[in-house]
């Protein structure tokens, strides 16, 4: 398969660009850290390239798709994996911009880019990495958990325009991580996944073609439970 991962530099983004690199596919991953772009690409070789790429600058994203084709070939499977959460206790705005200007706008392009990429292929799977995050408001973090759940609401209607169309064979898969250990997770303490782990499932959910995959699956109870949360334990976390 030949595979685009946005957001590949780090965390599980790292990790699914060597386990797939591993299992015999051609990666291209993108990121801002130039010298990590460079140490996993000459680790991983020839199959394996770096492209920097800041998903906020939106009007560069399609460009990367082209130039993921140019070097291996049609895409087959795009992974938007792209994210930052700060906590933001005062609710200040620069870091909410932020977050939306990543997590909601840059996500939005590479989603788009993707979908209308294999649309016109007439298939190909668009993964995106949203959170279990997505199902309830966060108060250390307002604007991550609500851009969660923008980008599961965005990946739903995805769904349902893929199934919908006769033509296209597209798979749409929203991937749900709860807690996994990477810097971003600092600070959670319970039911961290390690990478590795998170990646093997994520990769296993992308293989079932699943429309929603919890990471790891156990965080499937955890959703249960928090879509039916009663008001005076929300008050609580
Ligand atoms: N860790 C968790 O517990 C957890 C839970 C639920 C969901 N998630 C989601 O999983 C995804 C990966 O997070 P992670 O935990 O693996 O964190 P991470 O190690 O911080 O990785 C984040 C990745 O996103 C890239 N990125 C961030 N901002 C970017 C930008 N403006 N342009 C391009 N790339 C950008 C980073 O690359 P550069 O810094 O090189 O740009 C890095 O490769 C995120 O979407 C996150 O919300 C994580």
């Amino acid at each position: 398969m030949n595979i685009l991962i946005f957001g590949g530099t780090s965390g599980i983004g790292r990790a699914l660009v060597e386990q797939y690199a591993k299992a015999g596919h051609q990666v291209i991953f993108t990121g801002r850290r130039e010298e990590k772009l460079v140490e996993i690409s000459r680790h991983l070789g020839p199959s394996v390239l770096g492209i920097r790429h800041d998903i906020r600058q939106t009007e560069l994203t399609p460009g990367i798709l082209q130039q993921a084709e140019a070097k291996f070939g049609p895409i087959d499977l795009i992974i938007v994996n792209a994210g930052i959460g700060k906590f933001n206790y005062d609710l200040d705005w620069d870091i909410c911009l932020s977050v939306l200007k990543t997590n909601v706008l840059g996500v939005t392009r590479a989603l788009l880019a993707g979908y209308n990429y294999f649309r016109q292929q007439g298939q190909g799977h668009l993964v995106n990495v949203s959170s279990v995050a997505s199902l309830i408001g966060g108060a250390p973090n307002p604007s991550y958990n609500a851009s969660k759940a923008y980008q599961a609401n965005f990946m739903e209607a995805l769904w349902i325009k893929a199934h919908k169309s006769r033509k296209n064979k597209i798979a749409v898969t929203d991937i749900r991580p709860g807690f996994v250990d990477t810097k971003l997770a600092q600070g959670a303490k319970f039911w961290k996944a390690d990478v590795q782990t998170a990646a093997q499932q994520i990769r296993q959910a992308i293989a079932k073609k699943k429309k929603i995959a919890y990471i790891t699956r156990r965080w499937a109870v955890v959703a249960m439970l928090l879509k039916h949360l009663p008001s005076f334990v929300l008050k609580k976390m």
